[in-house]
């Protein structure tokens, strides 16, 4: 008998045909997330489910799935995934680490500049006709060049960011649990601060950290005080990294400029509030979304899978203490 795979939603072609030849595939054809309950009602007899980082992936949803060996998520993130549930059933939990740095790096760049120079909001005055000609004071923006920008955690695409702010010749501040190799530090001319200072002198605030019960509401009102008032809040990571409530706060008190989101606490659910503001860039979670990663992305969760088919482990395994006795 083939092994049986479920795949919450679609992936592209390629690396779903070379799942296709290793196992019989369910895959979700809808234009939509599973529900929790289809899940469940398709996990049993399966040996691998391909998830998406939205499946809420709890204890009882794992314990569902009694031949259950891989739970692949489609994500560098995992928060969706109770990992000390999975590691306890002897499932092993991988991600996709490394071929999505830079497709979200340039995403989160992305919002720097759209939000720094009014790029939405200038696109929605030409499409309503309402440019009538060049005028000197018309959509004022603020330089990203030569600012400061903060990184808040200096992982994989922390690195990419900063990376990205040298050729736009910023000064780089970062923050962490820990300062990174010295060397690196002098390639990027990035220099180590606590989260306070990174606050009070940063242009930028770019947030690079995984959602972790010490994260959540890193980014809450006391933080968002500290920020200057012409200083933009960039969040590419995981929305409850800040608190979505005291972010509409600071914005409606001019506490800071502006802010560039890709991501939000109860997605795809958005503070009403902030759509109402032009100084706010919203994006529907897009950060590694390029025909190219994620395709990388599928592969890479499909190898995952494919390796615990042959009774390897799986190279971007999160939970190898699975394997010890
Ligand atoms: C990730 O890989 O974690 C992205 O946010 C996609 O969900």
């Amino acid at each position: 008998m083939r092994p049986k795979v479920l795949v919450t939603r679609e992936i592209p072609a390629r690396p779903l045909k070379l799942l296709q030849e290793k196992a019989e595939v369910t895959i979700n054809g809808e234009d939509r997330e599973m529900t929790v309950e289809e899940i469940i009602a398709q996990l049993p007899q399966k040996i691998a489910l391909l998830s998406m980082a939205g499946d809420p992936l709890s204890a009882k949803v794992l314990g569902t799935g009694k031949d259950l060996k891989i739970v692949a998520n489609y994500a560098v993130g995992f928060n969706n995934i109770d990992l000390v549930a999975a590691t306890r059933l002897k499932i092993a939990v991988t991600n996709t680490p490394e071929v999505l740095t830079d497709t979200t790096a340039d995403l989160a760049f992305a919002l720097i500049l759209g939000v720094a120079r009014k790029v939405a909001e200038a696109d929605r005055f030409v499409r309503a006709g309402k440019w009538v000609g060049w005028k000197p004071g018309l959509f004022l923006g603020s330089d990203v060049h030569g600012k400061t920008l903060g990184i808040i955690g200096l992982g994989r695409i922390g690195t990419s960011m900063a990376q990205r702010a040298l050729g736009f010749n910023m000064e780089i501040l970062y923050t962490d649990v820990r300062p990174i190799d010295r060397s690196v530090e002098e390639r990027y001319r990035a220099k180590y601060v606590s989260l306070k200072e990174l606050l009070q002198s940063a242009d930028f605030v770019t947030i690079h950290v995984a959602l972790t019960p010490d994260t959540i509401h890193l980014i809450g009102r006391e933080e968002l005080r500290l920020m200057k008032s012409t200083a933009f809040l960039i969040n590419a990571s995981r929305g409850p990294v800040v608190n979505e409530k005291d972010l509409v706060e600071a914005l409606k008190a001019g506490m800071i400029a502006g802010a560039g989101l890709d991501v939000f606490e109860e997605e795809p659910r958005v503070t009403p509030e902030l759509i109402q503001m032009d100084n706010v860039l919203l994006l529907p979670h897009i950060g590694s979304a390029t025909f190219e990663t994620r395709e990388k992305m599928a592969l890479v969760a499909v190898n995952n899978i494919i390796a615990i088919l042959r009774g390897e482990t799986p190279p971007n395994i999160l939970n190898p203490e699975i394997y010890s006795k």
